[in-house]
């Protein structure tokens, strides 16, 4: 075995602290021999170099009086105790602490894998990439995904969607029902094949579209072509949501209003359309009344609302990804429209008229802010508290970990962390994560784009995974503005 170093100084039951001899980088696997238990897992959490070089000396360097040869240095590590499993296969930390003097050697796969729980996990494993630095496959839980929820967490452009891309393909591949909420309309690309290349082949992944278990629904399905129109019953549809279709948020002045002229129409012809609404108004008399006029017809171009909106067994059906695509609606309507679709899911969730299914919402923030309200707010919190009861998981993705609601993140037990540099969003990130020590947090901020910090998914130590090629085209490339 590869001997990296020595165990000095005080030693804890949690961490100890080694003295180098080789160059190890921060997260590598490490491993002691311990008296009882045979080999046990570590991981490097931190590195220090330590000197006797002061201020003056220093100077002296500086001004070409001094050598650098007569400087005493030595390389230290925090080393982190990951554990070994007994016989019960159960991953333990010794109960006595190592020996001061120990030598601490580089862990081999095997030992790694076997304590980390890195297995093929067959028809359940949703494979996302390789643990950093080694050839060994993460896998996923699938039903852990979906029964516990998952959060994807990073900057703009860290690589969130890139990621849920592969995670999708995962879940497609297995057959798993998903919805997507999709604002900018990037996961279209699924049905795409990628051009492969060398990565590919080192991560053993085959390019491949998902066309055929792939649909698209958008409210605005002009300006999206690829998808079939959105519609919701205008009859489900209450008077105070209808205000919010017709952009009026001045609920004292118009709900009133409109609740008599929908009562009136409806009891004249209970298969009324919005253009039945748009006459009503237009006979109307008062200030009232003509706004409501002029937004009803705003409503009917929209053409959101019909006698019969998407049927529930077209928008969802077994083993298919539907795309919501929200590009180009406005930001109150997005809410709306992922309020109705989030609370018709739960409801028929819980009659188990759909089948267990995985709900993704993209820019999460937006729809279930930490300050402020949204329309769509209150059903999500309620499907992150008791979703995994009746089998409906929620994805929740975000680039402001600060300004999603707290009760939405903390129920997510997989988070996949990519890079995320604001203080106030890695403070958010590490008070909703277990298990994450400082030396992780520190990492998270210089992660390179492709590389994540994987927590939970079935495994019960944070894991730093290079993210897999996709096997489908990519659909959130960044614009270039100049081209070379
Ligand atoms: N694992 C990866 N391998 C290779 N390239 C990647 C990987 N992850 C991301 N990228 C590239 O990085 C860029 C940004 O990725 P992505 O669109 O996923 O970011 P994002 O976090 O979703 O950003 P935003 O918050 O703006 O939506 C893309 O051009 C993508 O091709
Ligand atoms: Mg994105």
């Amino acid at each position: 075995m590869d001997e990296v170093g020595r165990i000095f100084g005080d030693v804890g039951l949690g961490q100890f602290h080694l003295g180098l001899v080789q160059p190890v980088e921060r997260g590598d696997y490490l491993t002691v021999e311990d008296d009882l238990h045979g080999r046990v897992l570590c991981q490097l959490d931190d590195l220090r170099r330590k000197s006797d070089l002061d201020l003056e000396g220093a100077d002296a360097l500086g001004k070409g009086t001094g050598t650098e040869e007569t400087i005493h240095q030595n390389l230290l590590g925090l080393a982190r105790i990951i554990g070994y499993r007994d016989d019960q296969g159960i991953v333990k930390i010794p109960t006595i602490p190592f020996r001061p003097g120990a030598k601490v050697f580089r862990a081999e796969e095997n030992l790694i894998a076997d304590v980390l729980g890195l297995k093929h996990r067959g028809n359940t494993g949703a494979y996302v990439g390789l643990l950093r630095n080694h050839s060994l496959r993460i896998e996923l839980d699938i039903n852990q995904l979906v029964q516990r929820h998952v959060s994807v967490l990073a900057k703009t452009g860290g690589g969130k969607s890139y990621l849920l891309g592969v995670l999708i393909e995962e879940l497609l591949r297995h057959k798993v029902t998903c919805v997507i909420i999709d604002p900018h309309g990037e996961y279209g690309s699924l049905r795409i094949p990628a051009e492969a290349n060398g990565v590919h082949a080192r991560f053993h992944v085959e390019s491949q579209g998902f066309g055929k278990q792939i649909q698209e629904y958008s409210p605005d399905a002009v300006l999206n072509p690829a998808a079939k129109p959105l519609t919701f019953s205008l009859r489900s549809t209450d008077p105070r949501d209808l205000l919010i279709f017709m952009g009026l948020n001045n609920v004292k002045m118009f709900l009133a209003p409109l609740k008599t002229l929908v009562e009136a129409v409806a009891t004249t012809n209970p298969d009324y359309t919005v253009h039945d609404l748009v006459l009503a108004a237009q006979r109307g008399e008062g200030p009232a009344i003509e706004a409501l006029h002029e937004r009803l017809e705003y409503v009917e171009q929209t053409k959101l609302l019909a006698p019969q909106g998407t049927s529930l067994s077209d928008l969802v059906q077994k083993g298919v990804a539907t795309l919501i695509n929200l590009r180009g609606v406005a930001p109150d309507i997005q809410e709306l429209v992922v309020a109705r679709i989030a609370s018709t899911l739960f409801e028929n969730r819980k009659k188990g008229k759909i089948p267990p299914l995985f709900l993704v919402i993209e820019e999460a923030h937006n729809f279930a802010p930490q300050q402020g309200t949204a329309t769509c707010s209150r059903i999500l919190k309620n499907i992150a508290s008791e979703g995994r009861k009746f089998g409906l998981g929620l994805c929740a993705v975000t680039q402001r970990a600060a300004r999603i609601d707290k009760s939405v993140l903390s129920q997510c037990n997989t988070q996949l962390i990519l890079q995320v540099t604001n203080p106030l969003d890695l403070k958010a990130i590490a008070q909703s994560i277990e298990g994450l020590t400082p030396g992780m947090t520190d990492m998270i901020q210089s992660l390179p784009v492709g590389v994540a910090l994987v927590t939970g998914g079935g495994y019960h130590t944070p894991l730093f995974c290079e993210v897999r090629p996709r096997a489908t085209k990519h659909g959130g490339e960044s614009v270039k503005i100049v081209d070379n």
